[in-house]
């Protein structure tokens, strides 16, 4: 194809390349384009050094200005906590039991317990703190070890039955698998279906109850009330733990059950943080 002349073509120099006849300008870049392109460069050598910037080992360089999002973030929560230093040191000299009478410490003591919550405890007893199977719910007023704002405090600074803390709640159900004949716990799970109205087989209640009396009375009490220093659940309210089925109930009696709360005292909450959570627990509904 012939060679089209244009005016530029006479203009603007080339760069003596040539294929097939086509030729390359070596047309200048546009002003606007090399300033803009220059005031990059120099932006780019202010940024690297004023700015976290050349990823190291362990870390960015620093840049002169020192910046970091983990230091803002430090500062933001030391600035929160001073601001709640007072009160959170209020919340933890006054009486438990005093709290509910002063609306300014329950409502921080609830909002900071309800984001202690979700952090601590959710994972055992729920988001909505309604529990799960071997995982008690805190919304009702039935209560393992007890109710009162005090008995949940001790309850979530020490734990129970575990090894961490020497002053966890303590109480072992034994394994009667080894103690009573098969019939015979067959006799007191119907006699325990009982006392909550669940369907039983009626023939074996009363000898159910017998063996009621005898092995299992002194920890859920005569009429299977529990016993809230023993840890012992009330067996009569149709409110289960572990479950009110027949083949629920023969394998507690059986391998009896060991639940686990680990201690929040000590390194993991601060004093302040867990009355607020035993204050949240509280008002949930089912504090006595
Ligand atoms: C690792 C799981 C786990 C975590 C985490 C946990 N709990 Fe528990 N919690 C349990 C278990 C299991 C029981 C029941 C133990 C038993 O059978 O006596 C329990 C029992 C309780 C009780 C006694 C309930 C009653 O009826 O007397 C309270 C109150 C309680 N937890 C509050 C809390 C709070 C508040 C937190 C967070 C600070 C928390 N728990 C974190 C497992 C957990
Ligand atoms: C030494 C005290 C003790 C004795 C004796 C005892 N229990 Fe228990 N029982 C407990 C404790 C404590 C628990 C809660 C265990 C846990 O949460 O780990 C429990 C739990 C249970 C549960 C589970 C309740 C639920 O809500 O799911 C049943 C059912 C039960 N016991 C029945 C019996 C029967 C029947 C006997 C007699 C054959 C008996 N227990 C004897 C202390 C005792």
């Amino acid at each position: 194809m012939a060679k089209q002349p244009n005016k530029k073509n006479q203009e603007v120099e080339t760069t003596g390349h040539q294929w097939d006849g086509i030729e390359e300008y070596n047309n200048p870049l546009p002003r606007w384009w090399l300033w803009t392109f220059y005031a990059c460069i120099v932006w780019g050598i202010w940024y690297v050094i004023a700015y976290p910037a050349w990823p190291l080992v362990q870390s960015a360089t620093a840049g002169y200005k020192g910046w970091s999002t983990r230091a803002n973030v430090a500062v933001e929560l030391a600035e929160a906590e001073a601001a709640n230093a007072a009160i959170n040191a209020k919340l933890e000299t006054v009486e438990l039991t005093a709290i509910a009478g002063d609306p300014e410490l329950q409502g921080y003591a609830t909002s900071a317990g309800n984001a202690v919550f979700k952090t601590w405890c959710a994972q055992c007893h729920g988001s909505g703190a309604a529990g799960a199977k071997g995982y008690p719910n805190l919304l009702d007023n039935d209560w393992l070890w007890g109710g009162t704002i005090e008995d949940i405090h001790t309850t979530i600074a020490h734990g129970i039955r575990n090894q961490e803390d020497p002053d966890a709640r303590y109480s072992q159900m034994p394994a009667f698998g080894e103690i009573l004949e098969p019939a015979q716990i067959d006799q007191v799970a119907n006699y325990v279906m009982s006392m909550s109205g669940e369907p039983q087989d009626a023939s074996l209640v009363a000898e159910g109850q017998t063996v009621f009396a005898e092995n299992c009375a002194a920890c859920h009490g005569e009429a299977g009330a529990g016993d809230i220093y023993q840890g012992a659940p009330n067996l009569a309210d149709a409110i289960w733990l572990y479950g009110g089925s027949f083949d629920t109930i023969k394998e507690t009696v059986t391998y009896s059950r060991f639940g686990v709360m680990p201690p929040m005292g000590g390194a993991d909450l601060s004093e302040a943080e867990i009355r607020a959570v035993a204050i949240y627990v509280h008002q949930l509904g089912g504090g006595e």
